[in-house]
């Protein structure tokens, strides 16, 4: 699979690409800055001795992407999808975007459609969004030479597109678990800032769920 990431510059984004391509996908690294998106990309070739991994602007990597991966802080999804639009018509897109505050108490701040994904949803009106990899902290997936401790929790209104994302999640040892239309976006994203306490509270970077009784 051809993955197109925005924002992998960043370490949730490159943490993603680089178990990705270890798994054997095609990786491209999306940034604002297309000279950026190739540097990190010659790291995580470096890092991972794959090769398909390259770096362009975020609007021709979601042009080149089979999936595209949003890796971006919530602030930046307003100036950052519209350009990405035509891009990611009809593909599927997935938000790992979670609106958080911190510098004191992690605190959930979703925008007015009530999470991350479904403002990107409204920006992205022909994708087909699926809500993902939250919990899955960028620390654990740099990691590289371990199993993810983790599951991996979506939710989404197009079932073919979260068998897709769930497939890409196996293809990382993930245990995939489908929670939901998209309108389920928001508690995913929130109980993230648990998460983010727990890490603070007891000095970890990669606290995550697993869901029993399945
Ligand atoms: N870090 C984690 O452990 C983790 C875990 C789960 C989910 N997430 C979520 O994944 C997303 C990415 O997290 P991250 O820690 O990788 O974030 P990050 O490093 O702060 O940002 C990722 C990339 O986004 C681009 N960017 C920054 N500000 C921007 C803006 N205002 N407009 C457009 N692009 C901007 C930057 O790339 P360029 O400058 O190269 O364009 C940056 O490298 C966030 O929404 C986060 O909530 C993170």
């Amino acid at each position: 699979m051809n993955i197109a990431i925005l924002g992998g510059t960043g370490k949730e984004g490159a943490g993603l690409g680089a178990r990705w391509a270890l798994a054997g996908h095609a990786i491209v690294i999306g940034s604002r800055d297309a000279g950026r998106a190739k540097t990190k990309a010659a790291e995580l070739r470096e890092l991972t001795q794959r090769m398909p991994i390259m770096g362009e602007s975020n609007v021709e990597a979601a042009r080149l992407g089979e999936v595209v991966v949003i890796a971006l802080p919530a602030a930046g999804l307003a100036a950052t999808l519209p350009e990405v639009r035509d891009g990611c018509r009809g593909k599927v897109v997935v938000s790992t975007v979670v609106p958080l505050t911190f510098g004191g108490p992690r605190l959930f701040t979703p925008p007015p459609a009530g999470s991350a994904a479904e403002e990107a949803q409204a920006l992205l009106p022909e994708a087909r969004l699926v809500a993902a990899f939250h919990h899955i902290a960028a620390h654990e997936l740099v990691e590289t030479d371990h199993a993810i401790e983790c599951d991996l929790l979506l939710c989404g209104a197009d079932a073919s597109a979260k068998e897709a994302v769930a497939e890409l999640g196996r293809s990382l040892g993930l245990r995939a678990i489908d929670v939901g239309p998209l309108t389920n976006a928001g508690p995913l994203e929130g109980i993230t800032a648990v998460l983010a306490t727990i890490n603070r509270r007891y000095k970890l970077k990669n606290s995550g769920f697993k869901i029993t009784g399945l």
